[in-house]
């Protein structure tokens, strides 16, 4: 302090990377994905460990094929480093660091340097697992997503994090990487179960509450056909919520999240417990609206949201087919105390100190608190119980 020795330089990293749209994209007449992948280099021939998560695998074979063709077809672009890498599909993947050794041995093996590329094809889960492997080998190979769940391409895929679960803690491991780049693609999804093309909308849903009133009302207009899994009217809502996370994401200011503020976790204290006390019984989504149902519930006894309005969206919830009650959430550790609220206090952790939740004034008007009230979190757990408990018991028969 006071020193005269002392100078301070700073400086800016600029980053960038897009966000595409299309459809098949493996058709050997489309050109997007060999164009993404030289971007930088156009005139050098890239070469690219190819991803696959395997669910998706055995929902659709021929896959594998397509995908080698392609790279045929463009041979004098893009060059596969040898077959696809099929990983276990889900939360699995990120829950035992096995996988991504895996991955790192696949990455090492085939020498990948730094300019080469992963590119993956996936949920969010692997998503997740395969961009964090990709950043931890020789400090970061590029990564070109693409997502391929109704979640993933509105929400997680478009974003910056990648991470894997560690001490029955959510993305324990993982970092802050902007992919290469994003593409989503729509005719993707066909294979997708109608839970899972459920389970995503729920970002959507999140995303609306906050940000945009015309796209919740876009979404209950088209609840029956959404609960359905029509992937039509899934559609815009996938596209207007990835750019609205992108927006956030990158034009707010804060992509790495280095202050405590983060609006897109709304719901999702709750729902990271969730999902970790089930042991993942819940997809991530389901959990959300559950993380979704609390928060909104607790918002209204604490006089900021009316009645009238949180009926509105849990009903949404509802009809769209979100349980918005799991027995998990009175669960008690051996000494009483509610695992609920430790997540809570995890939630914190993971933040950095200080607890930023987002709550609920209205569609499109959000707030933040640094505090939530132990006890008014489980007067709206109880509130949720006696109206969600009966719906929940008659499914779980
Ligand atoms: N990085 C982020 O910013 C971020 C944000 C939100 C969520 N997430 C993470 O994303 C994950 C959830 O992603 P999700 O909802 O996509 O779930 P998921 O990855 O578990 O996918 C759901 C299921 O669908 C299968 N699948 C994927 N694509 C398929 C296809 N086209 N056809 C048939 N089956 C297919 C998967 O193998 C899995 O069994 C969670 O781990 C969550 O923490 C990350
Ligand atoms: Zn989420």
């Amino acid at each position: 302090l006071g020193g005269t020795h002392n100078e301070m330089h700073g400086f800016t990293v600029p980053f960038s990377f897009p966000l595409h749209f299309t459809r098949g994209l493996w058709e050997p007449g489309n050109p997007l994905f060999a164009e993404v992948v030289r971007r930088l280099e156009p005139t050098r021939r890239q070469r690219v460990l190819m991803v696959i998560d395997g669910h998706l695998a055995d929902a659709r074979p021929q896959i594998l094929a397509e995908i080698a063709t392609y790279f045929d077809n463009y041979a004098e672009a893009i060059e596969m480093t040898g077959p696809a890498v099929v990983v276990a599909g889900g939360e699995t993947v990120k829950n035992d660091l096995s996988h991504t050794l895996e991955l790192l041995a696949e990455i090492n093996g085939v020498g990948l340097d730094r300019q080469s590329f992963v590119a993956v094809v996936g949920g969010g889960a692997v998503l997740d697992m395969a961009s964090c492997a990709a950043a931890l080998a020789h400090r970061g190979i590029r990564v070109v997503r693409i997502p391929r769940t109704v979640l993933s391409q509105a929400d997680s895929g478009v974003g910056v994090k990648n991470g894997i679960n560690l001490f029955g803690k959510k993305n324990f491991i993982g970092t802050f990487v902007p992919p290469f780049a994003v593409i989503n693609d729509r005719d993707l999804l066909a294979s997708l179960s109608l839970r899972d093309r459920i389970a995503g909308v729920v970002e959507g849903i999140k995303v609306a509450l906050l940000r945009d009133p015309a796209l919740f009302e876009q979404i209950e207009a088209d609840a029956a056909r959404i609960a359905a899994g029509d992937l039509g009217v899934l559609q815009p809502v996938i596209r207007r919520s990835a750019e609205l996370h992108l927006a956030h994401i990158c034009g707010n200011g804060d992509p790495f999240e280095l202050g405590s503020a983060r609006p897109l976790d709304f719901g999702h204290w709750a729902a990271h417990k969730l999902e970790s006390i089930t042991h993942h019984r819940l997809r991530h989504g389901e959990a959300v609206a559950i993380g979704l149902a609390l928060d909104i519930t607790y918002s209204v006894r604490m006089g900021l949201l009316d009645r009238a309005c949180a009926a509105r969206v849990l009903t949404l919830l509802e009809r769209i087919g979100f349980q918005l009650w799991d027995d998990a959430l009175q669960l008690h550790d051996a000494d009483g105390r509610s695992l609920l609220l430790a997540g809570l206090e995890e939630f914190r952790e993971h933040l950095g100190g200080e607890l930023h939740i987002t709550l609920l004034r209205g569609i499109g008007d959000s707030c933040e608190v640094t505090e939530m009230d132990d006890s008014t979190v489980v007067e709206a757990v109880e509130e949720l119980a006696v109206s969600h408990a009966a719906a929940f018991a008659s499914v779980a028969r």
